[in-house]
């Protein structure tokens, strides 16, 4: 397995109480970092950080507030005294037509996917602009490379706007050397694909459409991370890529 010493960083896991930002901070906390593991939900995030080797916290907020956002970064600097990595994981993926879509729930899924990542980069960013570097990871996903998902407006716009934003930090941070990117999942066995994963049909459909004939498990997209969290991934930024078995190549 690809080996990546991260030893005397801390990294914030935000969306970590499962799936895959629960693999992402294993995988970090594998590597020798400490992990700060965000989630909405207490059991599932205190559950990620009982987990972990080496020293975890768990910080329950909702990445869509931006004052709760604030007083996490803040906790975890106090904590931790330091905040090198930021994983921008949360997410929601509400099934529902434009045509139906009431604009409360159009707001929470911008909110959630998109507005909880300048949240958090403006107050992780400035922590680590204060200390001369560090990594930003988006979540994006295939879907953000305009991909258009049956009834899925509001996350697919979420997902290219995450893409935009990642560029944008990626330019604006350079000077400061803070290193942005985006990592655009295919489809992951999780619970957030859970229902469709229970269609036959569509099982059948990904399979056709996956060259390399699976979907991808949470730990699938560990490694990528891990790379962009290292100094071996030192010249690149701004960039979104693809782990996806090979099902989107643009
Ligand atoms: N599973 C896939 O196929 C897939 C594909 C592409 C992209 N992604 C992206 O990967 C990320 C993780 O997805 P997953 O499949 O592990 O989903 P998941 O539903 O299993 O996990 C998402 C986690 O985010 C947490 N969360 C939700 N709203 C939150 C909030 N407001 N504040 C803090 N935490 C919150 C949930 O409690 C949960 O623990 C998401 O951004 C998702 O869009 C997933």
């Amino acid at each position: 397995m690809f080996s990546v010493n991260l030893t005397g960083r801390v990294a914030l896991v935000t969306g970590a109480g499962q799936g895959i930002g629960r693999a992402i901070a294993q995988g970090l906390a594998d590597a020798g970092a400490r992990v700060a593991v965000n989630d909405i939900n207490p059991q599932t995030a205190a559950l990620t950080a009982e987990m972990l080797p080496g020293e975890a916290n768990a910080y329950i907020s909702d990445v869509g507030d931006p004052q709760a956002v604030q007083q996490m970064v803040n906790q975890v600097v106090a904590d931790f005294g330091r905040l090198d990595v930021l994983i921008n994981n949360a997410g929601i993926e509400p099934k529902v037509s434009v045509l139906d879509m009431a604009v409360d729930d159009w707001r929470r899924v911008l909110e959630v996917n998109l507005s909880a990542a300048f949240y958090t980069s403006q107050a992780a960013g400035r922590v680590m602009r204060a200390a001369g570097g560090g990594v930003i990871i988006n979540i994006a996903s295939i879907a953000g490379h305009n991909i258009p998902l049956k009834d899925r407006a509001a996350y697919v716009a979420s997902k290219a706007g995450m893409i935009g934003f990642t560029r944008e930090c990626a330019r604006e941070f350079a000077a400061y050397g803070i290193r942005v990117n985006a990592v655009c999942p295919g489809v992951i066995e999780t619970e957030m694909t859970a229902h469709s994963r229970a269609n036959p049909a569509q099982m059948a459909k990904w399979l056709e459409d996956i060259p390399l004939k699976r979907l991808g498990i949470p730990e699938d997209v560990v490694g990528l991370v891990l790379f962009l969290c290292s100094d071996a991934a030192r010249y690149l930024t701004g960039q979104a890529i693809n782990v996806d078995g090979g099902k989107v190549m643009l």
